[in-house]
């Protein structure tokens, strides 16, 4: 049965990969990253499975925004994937803080703030760095 997935950072890297994946198998996915040109491009692939939302999700009201178009528009998500991010080393004692308040900005509070973190969802959130 196909579900509906919110896929955040689905313009390029892991997201975008699982959006054609889950897409490809006839899933409807809401599509979110900032850059609208590529989630055109992938919405253009897809043009029947494939929702576009760009957003920031540093940005609360953005996220907020999308996230209501997308629940009035499908009622209800099956599953989140909170993939969007950067991928940055830094050291705290050479990184100005600015630098490290956006990377708090988009990976943890971008992840936390969202209206689907709830336990009703599946949630996965993408963190590569592991072992
Ligand atoms: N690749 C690695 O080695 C590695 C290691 C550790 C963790 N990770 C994490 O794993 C996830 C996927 O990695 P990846 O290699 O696929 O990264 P990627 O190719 O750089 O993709 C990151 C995605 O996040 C989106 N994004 C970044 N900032 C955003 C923002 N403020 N609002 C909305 N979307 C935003 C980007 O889209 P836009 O630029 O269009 O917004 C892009 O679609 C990321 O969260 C990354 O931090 C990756």
């Amino acid at each position: 049965m196909s579900k509906v997935f919110v896929i955040t950072g689905a313009s390029s890297g892991v997201g975008k990969a699982l959006a054609v994946r889950f897409a490809s198998e006839g899933n409807t996915i809401c599509a979110l990253a900032r850059s609208r040109d590529k989630l055109e491009s992938l919405a253009g692939q897809y043009p029947d499975t494939v929702d576009i939302y760009p957003t920031d999700v540093s940005d609360a009201n953005q996220v907020t925004h999308s996230f209501t178009a997308i629940l009035e528009k499908h009622g209800a998500v099956d599953v989140l994937i909170n993939n969007a991010g950067v991928h940055k080393t830094c050291n705290f004692d050479r990184e100005d803080i600015e630098s490290i308040d956006r990377i708090i900005d988009v990976n943890l509070k971008g992840t936390i703030r969202n209206p689907l973190n709830h336990p009703s969802y599946q949630v996965c959130s993408v963190d590569t760095d592991r072992p």
